[in-house]
């Protein structure tokens, strides 16, 4: 087995002593056996491709506490009933956030919906399944274009039914930068700021979450149905802007 040190070297150089205590304990806790290198840097966080004690594939996303846009997930955590008790302080807050991730990949996973199989959350470090192939992650849909994108686009919108209507859930930043493309099925990520259905901002996001889908469909030149019909079909009501029909 290799040495502690020299499995994190690379996490060494980028986190802050917290977060590598935090990996250690994943580490001794059976989660992680060693990390390969890095998937991604992001706006808020860091993927990693590691290996479990199993020597399978897994994502570790790890979410950057210095310099995370703590003011913008507060609008998004605030709110919501399952982090009530979180105050409002930039590691409490993303400390949620990573927490909310994993709760918003059981209740997505749970009902079917192709996401990564959630592994566990502790701090600000996040371990899912890899989305991917010998270590090589499935390309984002944005540049890997479906060759179906009709049964995409249906694929798509059930799921974003699926999530409100058995899940209660929207995913709330859901483009084709948020889903992966893995042997042409989609896979949706990145679920961090999903909220609950009775989220103050939920319906903003969910109508949000439609158009950018049906923008990108029919960009790419696919027959798509009016946004009156998606959105009254997910939420069995008529569409109503800012009250009125
Ligand atoms: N489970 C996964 N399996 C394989 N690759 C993944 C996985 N999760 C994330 N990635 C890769 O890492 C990238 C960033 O992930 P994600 O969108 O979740 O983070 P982000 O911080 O929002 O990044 P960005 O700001 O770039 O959107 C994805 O586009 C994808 O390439
Ligand atoms: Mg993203």
């Amino acid at each position: 087995m290799r040495k502690e040190k020299e499995k994190f070297k690379i996490f060494k150089e980028v986190f802050d002593e917290s977060t590598m205590r935090t990996i250690y304990k994943l580490s001794s806790d059976g989660y992680i056996d060693y990390v390969i290198g890095p998937v991604s840097t992001g706006k808020e966080a860091n993927v990693f491709l590691g290996k479990n004690f199993d020597d399978e594939d897994i994502a570790i996303k790890i979410y950057r506490i210095e310099t995370s846009n703590f003011k913008n997930m507060w609008k998004y955590i605030h709110g919501d009933k399952r982090f009530e008790k979180v105050k409002k302080r930039k590691r409490d807050i993303v400390f949620a956030w990573a927490k909310k991730e994993l709760k918003n990949l059981e209740l997505a996973s749970k009902i079917g919906i192709n996401v990564p199989k959630p592994i566990i959350s502790r701090n600000n470090v996040l371990i899912m399944e890899f989305i991917g192939e010998n270590g090589i992650s499935a390309p984002i849909a944005k540049f890997f274009t479906p060759k179906k994108p009709k049964s995409w686009l249906s694929k798509i919108l059930n799921s974003i039914k699926d999530l409100y209507q058995k899940a209660g859930l929207i995913h709330g930043d859901l483009s084709e930068y948020n889903i992966l493309n893995y042997k042409e099925e989609p896979y949706i990520i990145d679920i961090g700021q999903g909220v609950l259905k009775d989220h103050p901002i939920a319906i903003e996001l969910l109508e949000n979450d439609i158009n950018n889908i049906l923008k990108w469909f029919k960009k790419l030149g696919v027959k798509i149905p009016e946004f009156k019909k998606v959105y009254k079909e997910i939420l069995g009501q008529e569409y109503r802007k800012n009250g009125k029909v």
